[in-house]
């Protein structure tokens, strides 16, 4: 257990460091940087500086691993280990102001391919609202030194559900059809603009489950064992993995009617 808990103990403390960081940012003000994928898809300055800082303080503790960041790309490692980070989860509320978005860090081991790794260790910490989320394999999940637990049943009202909608506005007519479909089993919908912190809720109990699709690696590494550890199930597609086709996140009661209403088959 000796390398999760190291991997846990240095994602946690790059995390808080990463998190002040782009606090202190905010604070001067936000500048749109450029856009990316879509007009809707932006990046700021402190995007680009956060994962810098995040980059150079794994490089000078572990100068053998992996690196996969949205904004800087992919380095592969000779360690066997990956580090996979989002610097600001939900660019697009903390350029607005709204106090929900994370720095997501997770190492991962084995190829660093979401169908095939396993993930070590994980820290997502919101720093507007000072909340740290961490997990390492075997470990349990965590928020600051609280246990944390999914919401093993389901209740009769219906799941508190959650999901997500890409940039790309070619992609909503299909999402907005998902949603239809996935409705009858919610009681109410989220749409809260940060992956890392869907799985994150999901894994503290404050949602019964999670859809999206067209996430990227960083979107998910960190959260999924967020939840795996906290008891829950995730899985998606392509392989039953979360993935750019779909993202599921549950309790086990619930997931496979998640699965068939989102996806369209069942099973993880
Ligand atoms: C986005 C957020 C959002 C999700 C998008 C992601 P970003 O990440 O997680 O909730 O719907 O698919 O791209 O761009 O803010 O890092
Ligand atoms: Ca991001």
């Amino acid at each position: 257990m000796a390398l999760e808990n190291d991997l846990h103990a240095l994602a946690v403390e790059i995390a808080r460091e990463a998190g002040a960081l782009a606090i202190r940012r905010r604070a001067e003000g936000v500048a749109i940087a450029a856009t990316k994928s879509a007009a809707a898809d932006i990046v700021t300055e402190a995007d680009r500086e956060v994962e810098a800082l995040i980059r150079a303080r794994l490089a000078a503790a572990r100068p053998h691993d992996g690196f996969l960041g949205e904004e800087t790309g992919a380095e592969r490692g000779t360690s066997g280990i990956t580090w996979v980070v989002d610097p600001i989860d939900g660019t697009v509320n903390y350029a607005y102001g709204i106090p929900v978005w994370a720095v997501s860090i997770a190492a991962v081991s084995g190829d660093p391919d979401p169908r095939l790794w396993t993930a070590e260790a994980a820290a997502v910490y919101a720093p507007a609202t000072d909340e740290l989320f961490h997990a390492v394999r075997g470990g349990g999940a965590w928020l600051g030194d609280e246990r944390l637990a999914v919401n093993a049943e389901r209740g009769v009202a219906g799941a508190l559900l959650a999901t997500g909608f890409g940039y790309d506005p070619a992609t909503h007519a299909g999402d907005l059809a998902r949603v239809a479909r996935v409705m009858p089993l919610a009681r109410d919908l989220r749409r809260i603009g940060a992956a890392s912190l869907d799985l994150a809720y999901v894994a503290a109990g404050r949602l019964d489950g999670y859809f999206e699709r067209g996430l990227n690696p960083w979107d998910h590494a960190a959260g999924a064992l967020l939840v795996t550890e906290a008891g829950g199930a995730v899985g998606g597609a392509p392989d039953g993995r979360p993935g750019q086709t779909m993202t599921l996140a549950s309790g086990h009661a619930l997931f496979d009617d998640l699965a068939f209403a989102a996806l369209g088959v069942t099973g993880s």
